[in-house]
């Protein structure tokens, strides 16, 4: 079963004249397991994409099925159940919220969930959000404010609070872009751990090229298109199968991309 089944996604933004395609006609399937990273240069439909694909963004033309249901048929609160039930986000800034500690940031997805939470349900994931910290090495953290915790530590929290709800899919937005080069490796290398220990499907839009050394498949996106790299012509590569190479890894960012990149420096320069 494919949890994500795209056809030809379009997306404008402007009118008239001032009209420009961010997505032009993006097909996608994505089988479960898979870990996906999308890359390209800023600014090619990246975040654009991962929002129609989260339900988030319904402005959009195409087709698109979110676990072999069509989302065309959903109303707008059954999509945002769908959503809050089987999908997780992670974004580049953690988004997490200032006034609340961390473990009640992790528990937010629930905490503002539409159903009122009962004291058995509030302590089993309370439980939950707890070892979800531990595991991600925040052990005893859980009162800390946000303000107290670095970038890394932020995005763990971020990463517990989209796995709260057990999702089937976790869709990542450039999830290293505000971290240093060490940082960030260690935060794919969570991802990494957390694709192989529980299955999860991941897709992660990213113009850096750290997620791309754990991800199954590559694509790129570029212009609003979608091409496959790192194993032109391949089958997707199955979430157990040997990793792509390093090597191929980086074939997805082409000389132009890495050059773009690397100018922006993003690409395994270490930020002071
Ligand atoms: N709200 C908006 N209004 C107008 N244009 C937009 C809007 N959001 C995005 N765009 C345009 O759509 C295109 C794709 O934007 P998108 O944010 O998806 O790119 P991206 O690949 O995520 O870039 P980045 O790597 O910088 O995050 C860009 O040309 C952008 O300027
Ligand atoms: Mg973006």
């Amino acid at each position: 079963m494919h949890v994500v089944q795209a056809r030809n996604l379009r997306k404008q933004y402007g009118q008239g004249k001032g009209i420009r395609a961010a997505l032009d006609g993006v097909s996608l399937e994505v089988p479960r397991g898979e870990f996906l990273a999308v890359v390209g240069p800023s600014g090619c439909g990246k975040s654009t994409l991962l929002g129609i694909l989260g339900g988030l963004d319904r402005s959009y033309q195409g087709e698109l099925e979110l676990f072999g249901t069509d989302t065309r048929k959903l109303r707008d609160p059954d999509l945002a159940e769908l959503r809050g039930r089987r999908i997780g986000f992670v974004f580049q800034a953690f988004h997490l919220l200032g006034h609340l500690s961390t473990l009640d940031n992790v528990l937010a997805p629930a905490l503002f969930a539409h159903t009122k939470l009962d004291r058995e349900a509030r302590a089993r994931l309370t439980g939950r959000a707890e070892k979800l910290l531990a595991d991600l090495g925040l052990m005893g953290r859980g009162s800390d404010m946000p303000a107290q915790l670095s970038g890394g530590e932020r995005q763990r929290v971020a990463i517990a609070r989209a796995m709260l709800m057990e999702p089937e899919l976790l869709l990542c937005d450039e999830p290293t872009g505000n971290l240093d080069a060490h940082t960030g490796k260690q935060i794919v290398e969570v991802f990494h751990e957390l694709h192989r220990s529980s299955g999860i499907t991941v897709v992660g839009v990213t113009h850096d090229e750290l997620l791309t050394q754990v991800a199954t498949r590559i694509v790129r996106l570029r212009h609003g298109r979608l091409v496959e790299a790192g194993n032109e012509g391949e089958p997707a590569v199955a979430p157990d199968a040997a990793r792509p190479s390093e090597a191929g890894a980086k074939a997805a960012l082409d000389g132009e991309e890495a050059a773009e990149a690397a100018a922006a420096g993003e690409l395994g320069t270490e930020v002071p």
